[in-house]
């Protein structure tokens, strides 16, 4: 085959970008995703497109599993909806065994609809609506209070309830990571969260069941749960003793890191991140420091997200173009940009060929197809010379973007998950224009138009 031209151009070098391992491109491609063909896959479900294998899905859930509960006897995980909440994904987790966590009306109904029964749903955020907490209340859903006024909210409410609503409190701390994620919850060292639980539990109006925390995302200290944990068990013991009202479980939420490389960062995640095995080890080694008999040890609850999903997603796309910069960049313009890729904003995602290529290699600015400024999937990735319809594979997008994805100029693709034989299922179609344009209502007046 006849090689294709690449025009010679002078470089400026770039001071700083290099690192110990040289400029050597990581990079090999990547033809096949669950023994299933790239090419077969964009042929039949088109370009940009979102794949999900099962089998990490399933791997990473087990994975977890295995690591709390072969430290601890009481464990259960609650699926964080708002990581991904396509049914397909969400019922995976299902079957294994997870519960839902859920923030909106929106997500607790989804989490009914794919059949998870009340008492198994976690019902997190700032804002619950009287429906939505009636609902809560009526299914036993564990209701995780978020401020003052949804305490009061619900204190409102209670008469209208069939049964006392099952709540915890979430909690707020400093673990030692700033800034302190203090926006949702009560403050556990100011004393506000030890308030709130003898404000609930005087009430007499509702079952005060549990302690949650969530500490923050892409934790990358294992300490910061162990405080954690230390303090949601000191708030616990304080309940038990102080009120008269043990607990049933502490949940601990999520923030474990995936393997992402955080943008600019000098070493891959792949070498930085904390397996989940040191967190698990560290979050054991301060549950058996609360005190607790051998029979009373409260129910562990874990809402992870992104470790579980991210590196179960892909994203297929087409190149559109290469182009020279003024500054003598090479820059290639992708078919998928941030409006289906959010996680660029902060992630630096590999980004493979996905047919061979040569050893030429250079770094280049990867954009998307949006005419906007930010459409920027790479600032500078070092990958072979691409050029227009070839196909690369963006790694680790499993988590928030086919939740935070924008029908922003384009509208969002199809979503493939390939089960553990090996077979593609299209479990979310691309949109249309009809269906965009369903939610629309143009007024009598503005029908017609001429120009
Ligand atoms: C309350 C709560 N639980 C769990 C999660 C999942 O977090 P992660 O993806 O960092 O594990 C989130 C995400 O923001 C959250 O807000």
């Amino acid at each position: 085959m006849k090689k294709k031209y690449e025009s010679p151009v002078i470089q400026k070098m770039n001071g700083g970008l290099m690192n110990k391992f040289g400029t050597r491109t990581e990079y090999e491609p990547v033809k096949q995703i669950d023994g299933v063909s790239v090419h077969t896959l964009m042929e039949e479900y088109g370009s940009p497109l979102f794949v999900l294998s099962e089998r990490t899905l399933r791997r990473n859930y087990q994975d977890a599993y295995r690591a709390f509960s072969t430290r601890y006897p009481h464990i259960q995980f609650a699926w964080s909806y708002k990581t991904n909440y396509l049914n397909a994904v969400c019922r995976v987790f299902h079957q294994e065994g997870s519960w839902a966590e859920v923030v909106s009306g929106f997500e607790y109904r989804k989490a009914l609809g794919n059949g998870v029964p009340g008492h198994k749903i976690i019902f997190n955020g700032p804002e619950k609506t009287n429906e939505e907490l009636k609902l809560a209340a009526e299914n036993n859903s564990l209701i995780h209070i978020d401020h003052f006024d949804e305490m009061y909210q619900l204190l409102s409410i209670a008469g209208e309830l069939s049964k006392k609503p099952r709540v915890a409190i979430r909690v707020n701390m400093d673990t030692g990571v700033y800034p302190v994620w203090d926006r949702f919850g009560f403050n556990y060292e100011n004393g506000q969260a030890f308030d709130a639980l003898k404000k609930i539990v005087a009430s007499g109006k509702m079952e005060l069941t549990g302690l949650h925390c969530h500490i923050g995302t892409y934790m990358l200290s294992t300490e910061a749960y162990r405080i954690a944990v230390k303090k949601l068990g000191d708030l616990a013991w304080k309940c038990k003793t102080e009120l008269n009202n043990p607990l049933q479980y502490l949940d601990i939420g999520g923030g474990f890191p995936s393997t992402n490389t955080l943008r600019g960062s000098f070493l891959p995640g792949t070498d930085t991140v904390p397996s989940v095995d040191e967190f698990a080890e560290a979050i054991r080694a301060q549950l058996q420091e609360l005190g607790y008999g051998a029979g009373e040890m409260p129910l562990l609850i874990l809402e992870s997200g992104r470790v579980m999903v991210d590196d179960a997603g892909y994203l297929l796309s087409t190149v559109i173009a290469n182009k020279r910069l003024s500054d003598g960049r090479r820059a290639t313009i992708l078919d998928a940009g941030v409006n289906v890729l959010f996680t660029s904003f902060w992630y630096d995602h590999a980004i493979s060929p996905a047919q061979d290529f040569t050893h030429h290699t250079e770094d280049q600015v990867m954009y998307g197809p949006l005419c906007m400024n930010i459409d920027v999937v790479r600032q500078s990735a070092n990958l072979p010379l691409l050029n227009r319809g070839d196909r690369v594979v963006v790694h680790k997008v499993g988590a928030y973007n086919m939740t935070q994805w924008m029908q922003f100029i384009h509208m969002r693709p199809n979503v493939v998950l390939i089960d553990e034989e090996g077979k593609a299922h299209l479990v979310r179609e691309a949109e249309t224009l009809e269906y965009i344009e369903q939610q629309e209502r143009v007024p009598a007046h503005l029908q017609t138009i001429n120009i």
